[in-house]
């Protein structure tokens, strides 16, 4: 029960650290589907599916950051199954469109890093796409182990670009921005290109290992 409450604990603080990088997603999103931006922005262009693509992946991004937290929760999944599932079935599609939005930009123009950053969205874009369709597949048809293992794996997927902007944020408090171009073509950029979620994700796999070690426990988890 200690657990519980811990865990529970941790997930709400989650949401609350999240809630400021959301809110600012959504305003940035919604300000420029509306074309109401208070200032000029280069991601914001005359190519109308491009702002679309962008803008709307902001807005559905902060929606399904604010609610993964919640899904995670597990007095709320025991006792409240049909809005686990409805919130479940929101953060899937938002989490799919969010993927896709961010993706369409990418062909469309391209990231402000060019080649190596291309590379770091679209892989990040594809595994979210993946992961999102993973754990509503298993949950559909009542793989309970896979449905855990993928929904934790989006989990952290979806905090990516909350990381993403906490380790810029860290590493300018903590060196001055050493390494990072405006351009985002400094050392320190191109690791970052995949570290807001690789190593989230390797420490979720070492995780799953460790907590399904038995061969039957395994044998649920495989796809
Ligand atoms: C998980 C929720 C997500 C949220 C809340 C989110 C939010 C944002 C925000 C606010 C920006 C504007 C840049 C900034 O002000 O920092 C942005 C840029 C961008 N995002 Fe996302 N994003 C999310 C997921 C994704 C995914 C899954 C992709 C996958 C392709 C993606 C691709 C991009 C790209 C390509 C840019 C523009 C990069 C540039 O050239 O500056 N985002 N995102």
């Amino acid at each position: 029960m200690g657990k519980t409450y811990l865990q529970t604990a941790m997930l709400l603080g989650v949401m609350l650290l999240v809630s400021p990088f959301a809110l600012y997603a959504a305003g940035f999103g919604q300000g420029g589907l509306r074309g109401t931006l208070d200032a000029p922005h280069y991601l914001f262009s005359a190519s109308i599916p491009a702002n679309a693509s962008i803008f709307s992946h902001m807005l559905l991004g902060a929606a399904v950051t604010l609610l993964v937290p919640l899904q995670l929760i597990r007095p709320l999944r025991q006792r409240l199954p049909a809005l686990h599932r409805l919130t479940g079935r929101v953060i899937v599609a938002g989490a799919g469109i969010t993927a896709i939005g961010g993706l369409a930009y990418i062909a469309l123009r391209g990231t402000i890093g060019g080649a190596p950053m291309n590379a770091g969205f679209t892989l990040y874009g594809a595994l979210m796409l993946l992961a999102a369709w993973q754990t509503f597949r298993h949950a559909y048809a009542r793989r309970i182990g896979q449905h855990h293992a993928w929904a934790l794996r989006l989990f952290w997927l979806v905090l990516g670009s909350w990381l993403y902007r906490v380790h810029y944020g860290l590493w300018y408090l903590a060196t001055g921005g050493l390494w990072s171009t405006p351009e985002f073509t400094g050392a320190f950029d191109l690791v970052q290109n995949f570290a807001f979620y690789i190593p989230y994700l390797i420490g979720v796999e070492i995780y799953l290992r460790r907590r399904f070690s038995s061969p039957q426990a395994r044998a649920n988890l495989r796809v």
